[in-house]
């Protein structure tokens, strides 16, 4: 069974052993895992977002990478720096990693311009994950906006995997971007539509396609019409700050407590495990006790997000 093991991704399993003078091992956390770039598939029609899927140049790296969906890794290209990006693929798709970039800036730019082929780094997994033990035998709503969907897209794999589909209840989808041509895994999408046991609402803000066959509306008010069940159900968020602001009251609305709504969040990184200082609210560090986060455990820290 993909079951995933909290113990399996222990700080000891996600990090380089290099030898050291004294021939014993030491573990380096800084030193990236060497990726190839399998495959790079533009995602999006305005061309900003491409989806990398990575292969491991060494099996053994691919053994100690285990990770769980929720989690994050940082992209490295040399010379250029590094970026946390989140992992897109599922651990129930063994062989690859998949990881879906928006180009914003410099290191962003630079992985878009790769070529299949291409040699890079991989640091990870880091982060926490969504809390999986929890979910365990209960309804899970997953909402997403625009490219935020990369670790929702891991959990939807995940969840509906054949040995691990009778481990949760309901699976509910709503799934927003601005226009048709900027939604994510499109193909995908239509795939998880002609399924019966997960229940899908793609939606679009806009769109002049007259051939478009699902619905018009922001992600709060399509969550709000479609009013899944909050009943034995978690909630879990990702997307644009402001779709977050406005689907939590209708969450809150729906009867979903605080602490059965899960988001990610995506602040400023640099080491990724917890050393440099750069990522933290009050007394967490994002990239160690985060990202994930219940709206309860943010309810408690500073609001600096
Ligand atoms: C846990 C986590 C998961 C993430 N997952 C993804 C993902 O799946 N796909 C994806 O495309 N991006 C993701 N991001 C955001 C990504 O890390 C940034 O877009 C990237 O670091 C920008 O690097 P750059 O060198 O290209 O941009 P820079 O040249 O450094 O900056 C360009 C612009 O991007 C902004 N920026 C830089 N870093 C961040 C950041 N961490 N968050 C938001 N804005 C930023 C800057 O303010 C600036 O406006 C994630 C971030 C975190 C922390
Ligand atoms: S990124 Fe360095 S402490 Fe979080």
């Amino acid at each position: 069974m993909w079951r995933v093991a909290a113990d399996g991704c222990g700080s000891g399993e996600r990090i380089h052993d290099i030898n050291n003078k004294g021939g014993s091992k030491v573990q380096n956390p800084y030193l990236p895992y060497p990726v190839r770039i399998d495959s790079m598939v533009t995602e999006t029609e305005d061309g900003n977002l491409k989806t990398l899927k990575l292969v491991f140049l060494n099996p053994e790296d691919e053994a100690r990478f285990k990770y769980i969906p929720g989690q994050f890794a940082e992209l490295s290209v040399a010379g250029q720096g590094e970026v946390p990006i989140g992992i897109a693929s599922s651990p129930t798709e063994p062989g690859h990693l998949m990881f879906t970039v928006n180009k914003v800036g410099r290191v962003t730019t630079h992985l878009h311009n790769m070529k299949p082929g291409s040699v890079m780094g991989v640091r990870g997994p880091m982060g926490n994950w969504y809390p999986w033990e929890q979910l365990e035998g209960k309804n899970v709503v997953i909402i997403g906006g625009g490219f935020a969907f990369t670790t929702l897209r891991s959990s939807v794999v995940y969840m509906i995997h054949p040995e691990n589909r009778k481990r949760f209840g309901d699976i509910t989808v709503v799934y927003g971007a601005r226009s048709p041509g900027l939604l994510l895994y499109r193909d995908e999408l239509a795939a998880w539509e002609q399924r019966d046991d997960i229940k899908m609402h793609i939606t679009v803000d806009g769109t002049k396609d007259p051939d478009w066959k699902y619905n018009i509306g922001f992600v709060p008010a399509i969550t709000k019409e479609k009013a899944p069940s909050s009943e034995d159900a978690y909630a879990i968020v990702c997307g644009p700050p402001i779709m977050i602001k406005f689907t939590l009251p209708v969450l809150t609305e729906l009867g979903f407590p605080p602490e059965r709504i899960i988001t990610s969040l995506e602040m400023r990184m640099k080491c990724g495990i917890g050393m440099c200082g750069r990522c933290n609210i009050g007394t967490e560090y994002v990239c160690k006790d985060g990202p994930v986060f219940s709206l309860t455990q943010l309810a408690a820290l500073p609001n600096e997000y």
